[in-house]
């Protein structure tokens, strides 16, 4: 398979690296593309295989099962890394990461973004969830978003209206590649955006456990809940799994030690889970998405 594209797409390489809990094998296929070119190349060698397609961002809400996965794995790199500040908005492709995005709007004095300093994620993963925090979530920045059929090999620009953008929710298929993001923004002085990116890096330094092995928010907010406050209040904080437990610092982020499996944390979320259904009624729904698990 992809012989065609040798120089392209590699066999047997590990993933878990890539994402922030660094947990998980091998994918079948890995492809890093720099350029559209090189992506519809990759794509049209993977159209006849039958294999599932998996869009790397960030890894910020990733998890790999230890004994890998079968699929083609594809990361965007190179010019899908550029942000373009253009008059009325700004472009930004798919693999920048949001961070970076918030500094350079604020750089520029152009607010309304800075609440992606705290998302660990990419341009791409922030449309496919709707990501959001301190809040705002990307529905209410996003204009429009250029996309990659990789079925057909069609490309095409969708407005952000047109995504079924809700929380932690949108539209976007699994192959359907996001290639870029265009957002909105308010003029404004730099001071002001920069304290409020200070602010929300202190409030995440305070309550959430950064420098830990984890990929945010496991569950999402139940309508009107938090799952991180339920969760606490049964008292299954330290609750543990081989090597991963729940927070003792934020009761919706379990924390990985660097022995840890992808398996351990699956079973760990099915505990946690069951009891929080068990001990309240309410049904918690993952947030962070498993690979290669049953
Ligand atoms: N709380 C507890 N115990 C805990 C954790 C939280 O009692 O262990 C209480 C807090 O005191 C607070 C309430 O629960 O009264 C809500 O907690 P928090 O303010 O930390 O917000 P959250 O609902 O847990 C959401 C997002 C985060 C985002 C923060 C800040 C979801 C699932 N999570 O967390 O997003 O950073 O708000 O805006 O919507 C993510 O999605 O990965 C993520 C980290």
């Amino acid at each position: 398979m992809f012989e065609e594209v040798a120089g392209l797409v590699r066999a047997d390489v590990a993933i878990g690296p890539l994402t922030t809990y660094k947990l998980g094998g091998p994918t079948s296929f890995y492809a890093e593309v720099s350029s559209r070119d090189e992506l519809e190349v990759v794509l049209a060698a993977w159209r006849p295989t039958g294999l599932r397609l998996l869009v790397l961002g960030r890894g910020s809400n990733l998890v790999i099962h230890e004994d890998g996965i079968d699929a083609l794995v594809v990361r965007l790199t190179g010019e899908f890394g550029g942000v373009i500040m253009e008059e009325e908005t700004i472009l930004a492709g798919a693999a920048v990461r949001l961070p970076q995005l918030a500094r350079a709007a604020v750089a520029g004095g152009r607010l309304g973004l800075e609440f992606f300093v705290g998302i660990p994620g990419s341009v791409g993963g922030a449309v496919r969830q709707n990501a959001g925090g301190h809040g705002r979530e990307t529905s209410e920045v996003l204009v429009d978003v250029g996309m990659l059929d990789a079925s057909t090999g069609e490309i095409g620009r969708r407005l952000a209206s047109e995504l079924d953008l809700g929380y932690r929710h949108s539209s976007v298929q699994s192959h359907e590649v996001v290639l870029e993001a265009r957002f909105s923004f308010e003029q404004g002085e730099r001071a002001t955006g920069e304290a409020l990116m200070r602010e929300i890096t202190r409030w995440r330094k305070e309550y959430q456990p950064g420098g830990t092995l984890n990929a945010g928010s496991v569950f999402k907010n139940p309508p009107g809940d938090s799952a991180g406050r339920i969760i606490d209040e049964l008292g299954l904080k330290g609750t543990r799994v081989g090597g991963v437990s729940v927070s003792h610092k934020h009761a919706n982020f379990f924390v990985a030690d660097s022995d840890a499996t992808g398996s351990d944390l699956f079973r760990l979320v099915e505990v946690v889970r069951n009891e929080v259904l068990a001990r309240t009624g309410i049904e918690l729904e993952r947030e962070i998405q498993f690979e290669g698990f049953a």
